[in-house]
């Protein structure tokens, strides 16, 4: 039996709300542009890139726009979510993360954080916790954005671990399929309808302690 010797956490909507900030701002864009844009049509965007959200968002409203466009709205969009960044406090990391990571640590596994976001690192800082991961792959590092797998296999190369000794933390159905298609084990965080396809589904970060981790063991 094989154990598992790293976890890859991904960040917004697992180790804090962002993924909440990200929803507000493009809600915001969506209003301007006259677009209906529902929690449900968010699901989609979880876990995408900011240009791959862009273009699921003027689907969702049946809209098209010159990539000059796109990329104004998208900037926008971004400086409103940057806004909410910059008012972050510490305080709002979820309850029992930095425990739950803490604990791993002492058992000897290895801590990634896999990111789409081109926000991450901020994010970090703004929580003071940079420095619990032993290696920060974002937005900025990788071409495919998930469902490809790119962001996770990075992830694993720079632990020095291989993806199938790997379990990855995910809220996003992108995600889930990424870490999936990477060959890793994976936690979804969130709703079994959204994220069904992962090895266990828990509703918040917390719900999962060091000890779980043998059940994922193959
Ligand atoms: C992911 C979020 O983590 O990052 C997505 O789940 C977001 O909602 C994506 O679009 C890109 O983020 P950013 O900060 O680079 O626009
Ligand atoms: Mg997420």
């Amino acid at each position: 039996m094989t154990l598992i010797k790293a976890c890859i956490f991904d960040l917004d909507g697992v180790i804090v709300d962002t993924a909440h900030y990200h929803f507000l701002a493009w809600k915001r864009l969506a209003d301007e542009l006259g677009i209906a844009f529902t929690p449900e049509d968010n699901e989609r965007l979880k876990g995408v890139s900011r240009m791959a959200s862009m273009d699921i968002l003027l689907e969702v409203g049946g809209v098209t726009l010159s990539d000059h466009d796109k990329e104004r709205l998208a900037n926008k969009k971004n400086t409103w979510f940057v806004d909410y960044v910059e008012r972050m406090v510490p305080e709002e990391i979820f309850p029992g993360v930095k425990q739950l990571i803490e604990k791993l640590k002492e058992k000897g596994i290895k801590i990634g954080l896999a990111s789409s976001s081109k926000n991450a690192k901020t994010v970090l800082q703004r929580l003071y916790v940079e420095p619990l991961f032993d290696v920060v792959v974002d937005g900025t590092m990788v071409k495919n954005s998930k469902p490809d797998p790119e962001i996770f296999l990075l992830a694993a190369s720079r632990l020095g671990i291989a993806p199938a000794d790997c379990v990855v933390f995910e809220d996003a159905e992108a995600g889930v399929e990424a870490a999936l298609a990477a060959g890793m084990k994976c936690v979804g965080i969130g709703s079994r309808d959204q994220l069904g396809k992962a090895d266990r589904v828990i509703r918040t970060t917390s719900d999962f302690q060091a000890a779980d981790l043998a059940t994922l063991a193959h």
